[in-house]
């Protein structure tokens, strides 16, 4: 299940050869991807400014950034937002810029991606300081020692291997204790997790306007990172921030300054991924909450081990034995269900398994037979149990 081809798609299924597979690797958690609205509002946009705009940024913008940007700043209740073409590029460009000659945070478990912008900013003169995932004790030691004249705390929202978000009120206090700028890459949770409320449809709260807004947390301190290249099926990314800063990243930020922009197609997904987000986006997200639901209560009810306690669709599941990695990859695999491996040494060999994603898209039918095939699994290799772990 790695470097496959696919050859076909039939809605969340997957043919790879000869083999028919349920997808559960996809990260398209409100499946947008497969929206028939968001797909016929495509040609229209095409016939009108063509497939791509070839400009960078700074020499020229289509006026549908400007929409993009005016509404996700509406919808995140943020200060304001620049639109760029993928969260990596913006990790490589702002942390470098944020940490200047000060100090970059960085929380073990963070995204390779943020790891890679904040090496970045050592070469540019910051200083790196990890601390262990999660850890605001850590972190706060560090912070109380440091004497730099920049910080910046980097971590992950909803962590991409275990599905769970950090205490963003704990981190944003933290942040603004120390006058530091806590840097969120929410990649996992834009379009999943939103602002609480008594309307809400599911405990993923309303609107999917991310991290922040769940925690209850203002921007004050607070930098957001996401991308559209999950929840919004479409290849842009955004940060989140104050005016200022976005004013300085328009003169500063490489990808702004020299990177080919999104294609008009991603553009046009994403403004109709919007549209639907407000007209039935709460419904497709009590929908993907039930889904996940039912994985997670067979899991629990196999007894098997998984870091997953927050409820998002992001299910991780560790081997008992690492080595066993290609034999339950290849019975998966025969058995039509598709999932993220996660081999040694991506991961430690203590966490080597398999992610399992889930999707509004995916029908309760791939729910049903995933749910079976997790009951074989069990019964055929050594996963970790739930009841061990929680000793
Ligand atoms: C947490 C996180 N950050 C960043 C990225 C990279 O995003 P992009 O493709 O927009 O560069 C990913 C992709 O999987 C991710 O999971």
């Amino acid at each position: 299940m790695i470097d496959a081809v696919v050859e076909q798609v039939d809605g969340r299924m997957i043919r790879v050869g000869d083999q028919w597979l349920a997808d559960f690797a996809s990260c398209n958690y409100l499946g947008f991807d497969l929206d028939p609205e968001i797909i016929a509002a495509v040609p229209d946009y095409l016939a009108t400014w063509g497939t791509h705009p070839s400009w960078s940024r700074l020499l020229g913008s289509p006026v549908l950034y400007e929409e993009i940007e005016d509404r996700l700043t509406t919808l995140l209740g943020a200060p304001d937002t620049l639109v760029l073409p993928t969260i990596t590029l913006i990790h490589l460009s702002v942390i470098p810029l944020l940490a200047a000659s000060g100090t970059v945070f960085v929380d073990r478990r963070a995204h390779k991606t943020i790891y890679e912008g904040a090496e970045l900013a050592t070469l540019r003169g910051a200083t790196l300081q990890r601390f262990a995932h999660d850890d605001l004790d850590e972190l706060e030691k560090l912070l109380k020692a440091d004497r730099s004249s920049a910080r910046l705390i980097c971590i992950d929202g909803v962590n991409s291997m275990t599905g769970n978000a950090p205490d963003l009120q704990a981190f944003a206090k933290l942040a603004r204790d120390h006058e530091a700028i806590l840097y969120v890459d929410d990649a996992h949770g834009f379009g999943v997790i939103g602002e609480r409320g008594p309307a809400e449809t599911s405990p993923y709260g309303s609107r999917g306007n991310s991290i922040v807004r769940f925690a209850g947390e203002t921007y004050d301190n607070v930098v957001l990172v996401a991308g559209l290249s999950k929840a919004y099926s479409s290849l842009a990314a955004f940060i989140a921030c104050p005016t200022e800063m976005k004013r300085l990243l328009k003169t500063a930020a490489p990808p702004y300054l020299y990177s080919g922009p999104s294609p008009i197609a991603s553009l046009a997904t994403t403004i109709a991924g919007l549209d639907i987000n407000e007209q039935r986006g709460d419904a497709l997200r009590a929908d993907l909450y039930a889904k996940t639901k039912r994985v997670l209560d067979a899991v629990d009810r196999l007894g098997i081990y998984t870091p997953n306690r927050d409820g998002f669709p992001i299910i991780e599941i560790p081997l008992g034995h690492a080595e066993q990695i290609g034999d339950v990859g290849e019975f998966l695999f025969k058995n039509g269900i598709y999932v993220t491996l996660a081999a040694y040494p991506l991961v430690p060999r203590s966490e080597v398994g398999f992610r399992i994603q889930l999707t509004a898209a995916n029908t309760d039918g791939e729910v049903d037979h995933l749910i079976q095939v997790l009951g074989s699994l069990a019964s055929r290799f050594d996963l970790q149990p739930s009841e061990q772990k929680a000793a």
